[in-house]
């Protein structure tokens, strides 16, 4: 159980509590009537072919309370699955669509495993969903457009894996991410505009996913963007006049693509939070940095 991740969701006192109650449970092995949740959670380990760690090992009928599984967290009033954990577990296999039914999680944290196959439709029905990792992986087939439900998504983490096609227009409805990540994919057309929908980003991810066209204008109203990174697509045409807004910028890589241009001599002032040894990467394009020294920049 990732515990520092866990406590995110909890305030401390009740996350002591709720520690003192797995503990209590492992020890009473106190059964429960079957739900939904274990139906669920019973078809997703039946889509599991390899578990070399032996992570989903407690997943079994002799222990009926699911609450005790690893990996699993529970909300105990509700006896309903809040978290998903079996992340760096090397598992392989695909991910069941009836993780849809477990329609009390707040995090699913499945990064870094072998999971192929394509991402249901049917997560876009993880209404309270705040964090979906599924980084690191080998799913295939377009980004679900259904995502657009979960409306409380604030972390959305699809890096590294094999996606396809566009970027759904849906995912500007996401109002309240700040990690948006989808670096190393193979995805289609350019960096959607309704990136200037999604105010409280903080971290955006678009390197390396075979993108194209130009940076839309869209930072005017991203006051809390700390990093960008959209380094290494075929990105052309110059930097807009909204980046020099997005004074909250700390690091930017704009590298290995096609962009022209010239960086803003007052970059220092118009923002100012940037850091010296990340600074703005801009190598392996076409962009005059001006005064800027390539040593800073
Ligand atoms: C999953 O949810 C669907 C729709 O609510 C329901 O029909 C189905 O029986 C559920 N499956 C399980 C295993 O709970
Ligand atoms: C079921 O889980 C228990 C508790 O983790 C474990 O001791 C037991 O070996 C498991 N049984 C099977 C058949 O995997
Ligand atoms: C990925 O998981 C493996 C175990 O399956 C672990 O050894 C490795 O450190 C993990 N990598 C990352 C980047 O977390
Ligand atoms: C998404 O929400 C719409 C409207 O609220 C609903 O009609 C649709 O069935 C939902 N999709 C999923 C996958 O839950
Ligand atoms: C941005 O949000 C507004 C409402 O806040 C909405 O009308 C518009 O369609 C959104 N744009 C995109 C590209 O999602
Ligand atoms: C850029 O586009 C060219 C031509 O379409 C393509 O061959 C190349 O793989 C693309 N590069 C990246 C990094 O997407
Ligand atoms: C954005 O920057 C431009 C010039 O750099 C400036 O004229 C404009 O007032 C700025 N807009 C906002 C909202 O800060």
């Amino acid at each position: 159980m990732n515990a520092k991740r866990l406590s995110r969701f909890l305030p401390p006192f009740l996350f002591a509590i709720l520690m003192q109650f797995v503990a209590f449970f492992t020890l009473t092995h106190a059964a429960v009537a079957p739900t939904g949740d274990h139906l669920a959670l019973l078809a997703i380990k039946s889509m599991i072919k390899v578990d070399p760690q032996g992570v989903m090992t407690s997943w079994n009928h002799s222990v009926t309370n699911f609450c005790q599984w690893q990996g699993i967290t529970c909300d105990l009033r509700h006896h309903r699955v809040i978290i998903l954990d079996l992340s760096s577990s090397g598992l392989i296999g695909t991910l069941s669509p009836l993780v849809g039914n477990l329609s009390f999680l707040r995090a699913i944290w499945l990064e870094n495993n072998s999971f192929s196959g394509e991402i249901h439709p049917k997560i876009g029905r993880l209404f309270r969903l705040q964090e979906l990792d599924l980084s690191i992986n080998s799913f295939t087939g377009n980004i679900p457009a259904t995502i657009m439900n979960c409306s409380n998504l604030q972390v959305l983490n699809l890096g590294n894996n094999n996606l396809v096609g566009k970027i759904p227009d849906r995912i500007g409805a996401l109002s309240m991410l700040n990690t948006l990540i989808l670096r190393v994919n193979i995805l289609e057309g350019g960096i959607p505009s309704f990136i200037s929908n999604l105010t409280l980003l903080e971290t955006l991810y678009l390197g390396n996913c075979q993108l194209g066209g130009s940076i839309p204008d869209v930072f005017q109203r991203l006051r809390n963007l700390r990093t960008l990174v959209v380094s290494d697509n075929n990105l052309t045409g110059a930097i807009p006049p909204s980046f020099y807004n997005c004074s909250s910028l700390e690091e930017v890589f704009l590298d290995h693509n096609q962009l022209n241009g010239r960086l803003h001599e007052n970059l220092g002032l118009k923002l100012p939070r940037l850091q010296c040894n990340h600074a703005v990467e801009i190598h392996t394009n076409h962009i005059d940095s001006g005064f800027w020294n390539n040593d800073y920049l």
